[in-house]
């Protein structure tokens, strides 16, 4: 995948700015707080998912003003070309005849909500809030699985929005139960689309893992050059879905008491254990960067196996934060791929092949 050409309009703190990307490495540097992620942010929109820094669409948009454009070029390693064109409206954007949210048109043909994206440009984005992949709440780490799935299977969205769907509901009943007449029927109803759902979920996340987590442990090898071990792995919450409809039936007095569902996809973990510890609780600083170091270039092994299709490496502000030997590492096993990353320090960037460009003040101009 190569993204060509990117620009965007009333997009955070950046009027208007426009570049094309080298084929292999680009660096936008600048000072703290110019745009740089925001830049970053933008491209990583074109993959349909939602911003990496979390936080609502109409915060997108320049502040005071009703909506905001990205337009992109990228060519897919099949060798086709797409238009992106995306619009996402804020405050007042109504007025303005652009609809709340992320919408999108490819190569000219409105596709409705920007989720209908996925599948067709595919990026990784690593930045510093991922450390909390391995030190965070469960609830981020099923985010990355989740997302992952969105990206690389278009049809996980819907399976997804129906468990959530339900899940909602059957909380809402549950948060209430006294009220409702027939509740036990209720609940039934709920038990069986969450099990539905829940069951297909369980069985993407499976396979899907199986397959991250050997690529994420043999790079935490490379990247420790052997000295320690890292294992993901993952609990799913049942079997699949018969199972996991039982598993939930004999819960519900549980889920009476505690006035919400207590078992099911949305509870599940990822474990990570470095030298046989628990990583979030025992690991290092640099051995928690680099498992989640080796699951993002896991995640970037994966869509190539899946797709036929090298993603775009979408780096934030990691160099800095990384030593010299695995700089090296990275800087070395994203060679194949177009990379775009962003940095401070552009002193540190004048011998490398790549280009580099500048931001300020939300102003974007080529320095090498
Ligand atoms: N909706 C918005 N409208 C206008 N400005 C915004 C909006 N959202 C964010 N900003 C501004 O964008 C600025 C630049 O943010 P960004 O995170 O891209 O900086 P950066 O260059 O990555 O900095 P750092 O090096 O510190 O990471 C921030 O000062 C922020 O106030
Ligand atoms: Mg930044």
């Amino acid at each position: 995948m190569i993204l060509k050409e990117h620009a965007v309009r009333d997009y955070r703190n950046i009027e208007a700015a426009s570049f094309r990307p080298g084929p292999q490495l680009t660096v936008i540097c600048g000072k703290n707080g110019q745009g740089k992620t925001n830049l970053l942010e933008s491209i990583w929109l074109l993959s349909g998912a939602k911003s990496f820094r979390g936080g609502k669409d109409a915060q997108l948009v320049r502040r005071g003003l009703p909506f905001a454009v990205v337009e992109s070029r990228a060519l897919s390693d099949g060798g086709e070309e797409k238009a992106y064109r995306l619009v996402i409206g804020g405050e007042g954007c109504a007025e303005a005849g652009v609809r709340p949210g992320r919408s999108a048109q490819l190569d000219g043909v409105d596709l409705g909500r920007a989720t209908n994206l996925a599948g067709n440009f595919y990026a990784v984005v690593f930045a510093p809030t991922h450390l909390s992949l391995v030190k965070g709440s469960p609830e981020g780490r099923r985010r990355f699985v989740d997302a992952a799935l969105c990206q690389l299977y278009p049809g996980y969205i819907a399976v997804y929005r129906r468990y959530i769907r339900a899940l909602a509901q059957k909380n809402a009943l549950l948060r209430d139960a006294r009220r409702f007449e027939g509740l036990e029927e209720l609940l039934d109803t709920f038990d069986a689309a969450l099990a539905e759902a829940g069951g297909e979920m369980i069985r993407r996340r499976r396979d899907y893992l199986e397959s991250l987590f050997a690529i994420a442990s043999e790079t935490y090898d490379s990247l420790s050059a052997g000295s320690e071990n890292c294992s993901f792995f993952y609990e799913p919450s049942a079997a699949d879905g018969g199972d996991l409809l039982q598993r939930i039936r004999a819960a519900r007095p549980a889920d009476l008491r505690a006035g919400c569902c207590t078992v099911g996809p949305h509870r599940e973990d990822v474990g990570i254990r470095i030298g046989g510890e628990d990583a979030r609780a025992f690991g290092s600083q640099g051995q928690q960067r680099s498992a989640a170091l080796s699951l993002k270039l896991a995640e970037a092994r994966q869509i190539a196996l899946v797709t036929g299709s090298e993603p775009v490496m979408l780096l934030d502000d990691v160099l800095s934060e990384l030593d010299g030997a695995r700089r090296e590492f990275l800087l070395g096993r994203i060679e194949g791929r177009q990379v775009l990353l962003t940095s401070c320090d552009a002193a540190a960037f004048h011998d490398t092949p790549g280009a580099i460009w500048e931001m300020e003040g939300g102003r974007l101009r080529q320095v090498q």
